[in-house]
């Protein structure tokens, strides 16, 4: 078990499909994933901490075509919920699912040659990334997965993934950005130690939190690869719906519990700010800031040199 329910996985996804709702694939990007693919073959994606799916949700039907999807959890939990998180999807998107004789084997598709080949993998990352197969992927993509991570993980993934010559599509990472509207006296304090938190261990050694998509995208223009990082925030409005205010409560409590965690001696200030913010939620809004990081290799001329673009 990782810690991540269904039942928080299900809550923020609104808010992360509206967060990336904004972004175009940049036709570069597109043009070198396809490029990579051999004439009749599939589209081959790896998802790093999948949960129950979101992220192929988001962008298979944007990719289009042909597709096969590794998907890699450690959560049988989570594993096991994603074909029910993707039977209405499905459904509203007009694919028919059928499940292969191939153990956990799933195929979607559609008459428009959207075909979706989804495979799920259990393996711990944190230990194993070596035994992630990556051979033959032409994307390796992990939403809200980088900020949970170390430095020397994520260095290593991206030797990984250069090695492989897969392009990364890595988004939903937060990045240390938390305005309240209206704000309150405490809200930096209280930041300032939900941050040190998110900075702990979560199993690949201590986690980049805020740092990770800044570290990702100088790595990436390190290689010499083409690099985008863009902002994709949530934007949670406590006067806006039901599901807006339960977000909200989530977010406060858990921003509490962390900072209480990391900081024992100001129990006391956080649960007056907790109270305050829970008081307030109905005309509450918040914004998380998020970034996420697109990188591909550059084309390369028949004598071996980047092309000039
Ligand atoms: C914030 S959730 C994001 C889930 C999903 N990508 C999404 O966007 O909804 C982080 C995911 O990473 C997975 N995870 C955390 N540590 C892991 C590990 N050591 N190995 C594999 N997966 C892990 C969790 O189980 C969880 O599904």
């Amino acid at each position: 078990m990782s810690g991540f329910s269904t039942e928080w996985l299900a809550l923020r996804e609104p808010f992360d499909h509206a967060a990336r709702a904004g972004t175009a694939i940049d036709p570069g990007f597109l043009a070198a994933l396809k490029r990579r693919v051999a004439p009749g073959d599939a589209l081959t994606v790896v998802d790093l901490g999948c949960g129950t799916g979101a992220n192929l949700r988001e962008i298979a039907p944007r990719l289009g075509g042909r597709q096969r999807w590794r998907l890699v959890d450690n959560d049988e939990r989570l594993l096991a919920a994603l074909p029910q998180a993707l039977a209405p999807w499905a459904a509203a998107q007009g694919l028919q699912v059928q499940t292969q004789p191939r153990a956990a084997v799933l195929v979607l598709q559609r008459s428009d040659g959207l075909h979706i080949e989804v495979e799920r993998c259990q393996a711990d990352l944190a230990t194993g990334l070596d035994a992630v197969p990556l051979a033959g992927a032409q994307l390796v993509t992990a939403s809200a997965l980088l900020d949970l991570v170390s430095a020397p993980w994520l260095d290593a993934l991206l030797l990984r993934c250069r090695d492989a010559g897969a392009a990364v599509w890595w988004p939903l990472n937060v990045d240390d950005r938390l305005v309240w509207t209206p704000g309150d006296a405490d809200d930096a304090l209280v930041h300032a130690h939900f941050q040190a938190h998110q900075q702990r261990d979560k199993g690949f050694g201590p986690a980049l939190g805020g740092g990770a998509a800044m570290r990702a995208a100088a790595q990436l223009a390190g290689f010499g690869w083409k690099v985008i990082r863009a902002p994709g925030d949530w934007q949670i409005d406590g006067r806006r719906s039901a599901h807006d205010l339960a977000m909200l409560q989530a977010m406060v409590d858990g921003i509490a519990t962390a900072a209480t965690e990391q900081t024992p001696a100001l129990t006391e200030t956080i649960a007056q700010w907790q109270a305050r913010k829970r008081a307030q939620a109905g005309h509450l809004q918040l914004r998380v800031g998020h970034a996420e990081v697109m990188g591909w290799p550059p084309e390369r001329s028949q004598d071996g040199q980047p092309s000039a673009l």
